[in-house]
């Protein structure tokens, strides 16, 4: 342990806490029993090492350096050969483990309940990373239909040109469709979000995990939409991936991603010779490390805010008479899945989505509430503490072709909102009512 320089005796406090407060270790394969009452992830976040600064400042330091020195040379060989690695706490350079970067994946680890994670330089260089390493040339995906834009035109276009990775896509809610489209030997993975862009699909986890893990086939789940309240690997996710840039940030300043699950598997990614993030680079930046770990201590407090406030809304919405995708109603056809996998305290997720059937109509109420009410903001993204507002089919959804929106239920005129907590939940109540009421009364213009 000598040939590393260790600045800072008590950000050491692995020694001090590692047998009490371990980092989460509880990755479920199927051949473990499933948690009854699956941990909050609060409770494991708060259970998680705590990183002092160098000085004994409450936060941890931030490690800013590419490089790192060495005592002994020989040391350099034994770090390459993986023989000494982070969990030892050497390093070598950056684009491989940072002390900093490492800090906020274990936090991470802890709040996912996987046995590590390591974090990214965006949403989906941790996405990408991920089905480059699990597939090689001739690889085969079977993914959800209902995805965010990205990740769908990653597995459709951009994968199968660049890799021959080819991927099936399925709708997700029609578990014979997604049995029989996985092909035990062939298939490597089993892709879906926990809550799906934009119509809010809900995916049922253990089941679809349970399946894969059936034909031996990986199940790699994205939970940016529903972080704490969903934990997919507590429900048998294999590996979870998250954009950090929506709920985790919280102020929409930030891009940055996500990798958790099995030790064996981050290590994998950052091999040397044939890791994925290691040998493509997408580091994430210390700076941005070290500002989300002060962010997850509350993302717990706003994920609350968020869903209360969106399940109020859903509720008054509807009750107006517009069409209302929310899980959180009864009426949503994933609502009894999500409650069985959803914590309680948490709520049913941070978006609404509101069906105006036409293009022109959606763009008509958007404008009225971004510049009449102030009810939110006409933006992409989601987890920004004020509304944020989009038309899928126009914006995020836009790379798909007229069948594929049409597969995936989304209408010209759907517009998805992110529910923000800022303002008073009547203040920006009435702000809604006020843009509707004026969407509805033909004789008043936008600005009136
Ligand atoms: C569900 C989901 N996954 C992945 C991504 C990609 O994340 P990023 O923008 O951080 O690269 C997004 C971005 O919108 C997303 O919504």
């Amino acid at each position: 342990m000598a040939s590393v320089i260790r600045s800072n005796e008590r950000s050491g406090s692995s020694s001090d806490h590692c047998d009490t407060f371990p980092a989460a270790t509880k990755h479920q394969t199927l051949s473990k029993p499933l948690p009854r009452h699956p941990e909050d992830p609060a409770a494991a976040l708060a259970n998680a090492r705590h990183e002092f600064g160098e000085h004994g400042g409450v936060n941890m330091s931030i490690e800013a350096s590419a490089t790192f020195t060495v005592m002994e040379p020989e040391t350099m060989r034994r770090m390459f050969t993986g023989e000494l690695g982070p969990d030892r706490d050497f390093f070598f350079y950056s684009r491989h483990f940072n002390p900093t970067v490492l800090n906020l994946g274990r936090l991470m680890a802890a709040m996912e309940g996987t046995e590590a994670a390591y974090c990214t330089a965006s949403g989906m260089s941790a996405v990408s990373s991920v089905i480059l390493q699990l597939c090689s040339a001739g690889g085969h995906v079977v993914a959800s239909r209902t995805l965010y834009g990205g990740t769908h035109t990653l597995l459709a276009h951009f994968l199968p040109r660049t890799c021959n990775i080819t991927t099936s896509f399925v709708d997700i809610r029609d578990h014979e469709a997604v049995r029989s489209a996985m092909v035990q030997g062939k298939t490597n993975v089993l892709y879906f979000e926990t809550m799906s862009n934009p119509t809010l699909t809900v995916a049922n986890v253990p089941e679809l995990c349970r399946m894969a893990h059936d034909k031996g086939i990986t199940a790699v789940v994205d939970n940016t939409f529903a972080p704490m309240l969903v934990s997919p690997a507590r429900l048998g996710a294999d590996i979870v991936v998250h954009s950090m840039s929506k709920f985790i940030s919280g102020a929409a300043d930030l891009i940055a991603g996500a990798v958790c699950g099995p030790a064996s598997f981050v290590n994998s990614l950052m091999d040397t010779r044939d890791g994925s993030l290691m040998l493509l680079g997408p580091t994430m930046n210390p700076n941005v490390a070290f500002e989300l770990a002060g962010r997850l201590p509350h993302l717990g407090l706003r994920m609350k805010e968020h869903c209360n406030r969106a399940l109020v809304y859903a509720t008054r919405m509807k009750k107006l008479g517009l069409k209302v995708i929310y899980p959180g109603l009864e009426d949503h056809p994933d609502h009894v899945t999500l409650k069985s996998m959803a914590i309680k305290e948490y709520g049913y997720g941070g978006l609404v989505c509101v069906d105006m059937e036409t293009e022109e109509r959606a763009n008509r109420l958007m404008k009225l509430l971004q510049t009449c009410s102030q009810f939110g903001l006409v933006a992409v993204s989601l987890g920004y503490y004020d509304t944020l507002m989009s038309c899928s089919g126009s914006s995020t959804s836009s790379e798909l072709s007229k069948e594929e929106k049409e597969q995936s239920g989304i209408s010209p005129g759907l517009i998805r909102m992110s529910i923000g907590f800022n303002g008073t939940l009547e203040q920006k109540w009435t702000q809604f009512e006020k843009a509707l009421s004026k969407m509805q009364d033909p004789t008043k213009g936008v600005e009136d």
